[in-house]
């Protein structure tokens, strides 16, 4: 499902950021990724999500080769995937349920829906009392779980979560990745970086770890131990271990009752559908326009008759 080749990426600035990664994550793969700051782990995402290009090598998602795709075909790729930026990137002038129900707006969801839906999953991060509050009044944990609500909200096939703990305390980080464990036993492939080493040797996962932009180690965590294995020795035993591990574990999908999928809009506005994922440079003009996003998706709406 998500293939890395041969991928470098160093930045126009000549950082090497990541160097030959070969890297293959299956569907319904709860991966974590780790490595100290500076290792690669975002540009890794980054890279993953198409907000990066790989300077060399070739990245695969399901059907799309990344290197290959059309700026305009962006917004229909990330539709597959529900991310946790490690900034939040949530939008200012809009409140809780705003900018978790835009993520829903975007994509053309019905009025109805968004009110069934939204609520939910703002109660399954903990934060029904704030619903009505700006991201300016709520803590940095709070944030980040608004983030991660985002993130949940239409279901995504690829949860990819930066550092989704980073700022909340480990009692809170403990029931942010059990969650996550839950969406990925409905099928859901997650993929979290984070430098909380001590958390992730409580899950039985699968561990890639970055070092200056190298794979150092991919393997199971076993006995509360993360694998360190040379990258040579990767190729060959660890990938067979992982995926003989994966199956025994991953190999019945049980798809829990999930509601239907709405069928989904042709035509997303592109503009607001970059400034939710983050294509930065929309994402500012969005802020800087006077009318906001939310304001224009609602009156979209109306003009379109959807309400019930
Ligand atoms: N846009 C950028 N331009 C130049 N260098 C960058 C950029 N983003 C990240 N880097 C550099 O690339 C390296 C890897 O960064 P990053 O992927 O953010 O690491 P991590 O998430 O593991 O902390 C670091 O040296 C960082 O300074
Ligand atoms: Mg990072």
């Amino acid at each position: 499902m998500i293939d890395f080749k041969n991928v470098s990426k160093v930045y126009d600035n000549g950082t090497k950021a990541l160097s030959n990664v070969n890297i293959h994550i299956d569907k319904g793969e709860f991966v974590f990724v780790v490595g100290a700051s500076g290792a690669g782990k975002s540009t890794f995402l980054k890279l993953m999500m198409r907000e990066e290009v790989p300077s060399s090598g070739t990245i695969k998602i399901k059907d799309y080769n990344l290197g290959e795709m059309k700026k305009r075909k962006i917004p229909y790729f990330r539709r597959n995937m529900g991310i946790v930026f490690q900034d939040f990137r949530l939008i200012p002038n809009m409140t809780v349920y705003d900018n978790v129900a835009f993520a829903m707006r975007v994509v053309g969801a019905k009025e109805k829906d968004i009110r069934k839906r939204v609520p939910y999953v703002i109660n399954i991060v903990g934060l029904p009392q704030k619903a009505k509050c700006y991201p300016s009044e709520l803590s940095g944990g709070e944030q980040q779980r608004v983030a991660l609500a985002r993130a949940l909200v239409n279901n995504a096939d690829i949860i990819i979560a930066d550092e989704p703990t980073g700022n909340v305390d480990p009692q809170m980080s403990l029931e942010i990745v059990e969650l996550l464990k839950r969406l990925n036993e409905t099928g859901t492939t997650v993929i979290m970086v984070t430098h909380a080493h001590d958390l992730v040797k409580k899950f039985d996962n699968r561990v890639i770890v970055l070092d200056s932009g190298e794979v150092v180690s991919d393997g199971m965590v076993e006995d509360g131990e993360i694998p360190i294995h040379s990258s040579s020795h990767l190729n060959h035993e660890a990938k067979g271990k992982i995926k003989n591990k994966f199956t025994k574990k991953f190999g019945k999908k049980n798809k829990v009752e999930e509601p239907e999928k709405e069928p989904q809009k042709e035509n997303p506005d592109e503009g607001f559908l970059n400034a939710l994922i983050g294509d930065t440079d929309t994402y500012r003009v969005y802020l800087e326009d006077e009318e906001t996003p939310a304001a224009s998706v609602t009156a979209d709406e109306e003009k379109g008759g959807d309400a019930e």
